[in-house]
């Protein structure tokens, strides 16, 4: 079939060449000139396994190609996925929707009769109708129809999560847009992918549904965690087994530092926000209880980290492990890793960040935090080690080689994923976010007694150092 892809960020890229990569012929748009070069040459705009292959394949055989024109892409195609990004609002917490509407606006004046425009962006519950009025007024003897379309691809797995997705969610106003969305996933419905065809508001929720349940998640146990701190108890225990009881899940039940990233946290915001506009804000006003714990985990680590330094940060050398918002992503976008180093060197810190993908993006927002290629060398003098990213290659570092080479061999672990036994055998102290203070019989590790009274802030910057 042959189609256009709107929008080439994460989810247009990904898309663009899954599409092509199943056999459709695709032309995929994008108003800035430089990134369509890099992708007509076969070079992805970021890292997500297998899209480099996929791209250069598609490319090379003619099945995909790129355009800076909205009108070459609206002669090209009856089918039109939008792919735009909804960031939330300067200033606001609703989603900013400038982008999906200028897509629609340009495509209105070039539109070919019966087209079929699915949005892939998330958007506010309303939009694709919204939209769908806005394309009739613009072009009423054209017969358009909006459809919405929403993905659940995850960073670092977004190829995989395209061709394999766990559902298939279509919001369609006729039997022919259901048609030709069920032949554009042809193949994934042979594999039995469950398809769920529904009206275009249901589908707009249930995007933003999945992502308010699984941040629900991650703030739920994070308040268990809180409670257990309290109370004297073992958070990590009791995560896994109340994610043992298979109608809860272990999955998405890790306490630790918090979600951040490009998606979450913008679209809980968004989500209460359309919420509150349509009269349901009463319904999901937990939400903003769910963004307040995620964001109090910060917080959390940021005064640990001060009380394990004897009440402040002011010149103290601290190595921060990891930059991403998760492992497996080089994306820094809201990242809770960098918030809490940010925040540390804001409060007097000389903050040196290690991550094995994510040092670029993470210098090009942060410049003023040091940088490390490597764990050694982030680690060379520190008064502590924060570990803010799980990832897996810090499970495999070598306790005792680091003991070396810092000046204190004290550890943070906000996402409680070290082997703190191993750790402590080869001198180290360590605290993790939430966990268990004794290990194998071993005596807890209490931080030096000093408490400061105020907190650090996340966001009050108290003079840069560096
Ligand atoms: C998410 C959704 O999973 C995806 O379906 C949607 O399309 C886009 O948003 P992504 O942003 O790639 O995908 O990240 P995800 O893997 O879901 O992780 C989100 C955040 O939650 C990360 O910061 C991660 O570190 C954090 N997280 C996850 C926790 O803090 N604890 C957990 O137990 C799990």
């Amino acid at each position: 079939m042959r189609m256009t892809v709107i929008g080439t960020g994460y989810v247009g890229t990904v898309h663009a060449a899954c599409m092509a990569g199943l056999g459709h012929e695709v032309l995929g748009v994008d108003i800035d000139p430089d990134r369509v070069a890099a992708l007509s040459a076969g070079r992805a705009p970021l890292r997500e396994t297998g899209l480099d292959a996929l791209l250069a394949r598609t490319v090379a055989d003619g099945k995909l190609r790129f355009t800076t024109s909205l009108a070459e892409a609206a002669a090209f195609a009856r089918l039109h996925f939008v792919c735009v990004g909804t960031p939330q609002l300067s200033g606001g917490q609703a989603a900013d929707l400038r982008h999906v509407d200028a897509v629609f606006d340009g495509l209105a004046r070039s539109l070919r009769p019966g087209s079929l425009v699915v949005g892939k962006s998330t958007v506010p519950v309303g939009t694709a109708d919204r939209l769908a009025r806005r394309l009739a007024d613009a072009a009423p003897e054209a017969g358009c129809e909006v459809a919405w379309n929403p993905e659940f691809l995850r960073e670092g797995s977004a190829v995989a999560d395209t061709l394999h997705p766990e559902r298939l969610v279509v919001g369609v106003r006729s039997r022919y847009a259901d048609a030709v969305l069920r032949e554009v996933y042809a193949p994934m419905l042979r594999d039995g992918v469950p398809f769920f065809s529904t009206d275009p508001a249901t589908a707009e929720l249930v995007k933003v549904a999945s992502n308010a349940f699984l941040a629900t998640k991650i703030s739920f146990i994070n308040a268990m965690a809180e409670v257990c701190d309290t109370a004297g108890a073992d958070a990590a225990t009791l995560a896994r087994a109340v994610g043992a009881d298979p109608r809860i899940g272990a999955a998405f039940l890790e306490p630790g530092l918090g979600f951040g990233g490009s998606c979450f946290p913008k679209d809980i915001r968004a989500f209460a926000a359309r919420a509150e506009e349509i009269g349901a804000g009463a319904a999901v006003a937990f939400l903003h209880e769910v963004d307040r714990i995620n964001t109090r985990q910060r917080q959390r680590t940021l005064e640990l980290a001060r009380e394990l330094l004897g009440g402040s940060f002011a010149g103290r050398r601290i190595a921060v492990l990891g930059a991403a918002f998760k492992p497996g992503s080089d994306d820094v976008r809201d990242s809770p890793a960098l918030a809490v180093a940010d925040a540390a060197h804001r409060h007097g810190a000389l903050v040196r960040v290690h991550d094995p993908e994510a040092l670029d993006n993470a210098r090009a927002v942060s410049p003023a935090l040091g940088y490390a290629v490597d764990v050694t060398k982030a680690c060379e003098g520190a008064d502590l080690v924060l570990h803010l990213t799980p990832w897996p290659e810090y499970r495999t570092l070598d306790p005792a080689e680091l003991a070396d080479v810092v000046r204190v061999p004290l550890l943070l672990d906000a996402r409680n994923s070290l082997d703190a036994p191993a750790w402590r055998r080869t001198g180290w102290t360590v605290r993790p976010l939430s966990g268990p203070r004794t290990t194998g019989g071993a005596a807890v590790d209490e931080p030096p007694a000093h408490r400061s009274p105020a907190a650090p802030a996340l966001t009050a910057p108290s003079g840069r150092t560096s």
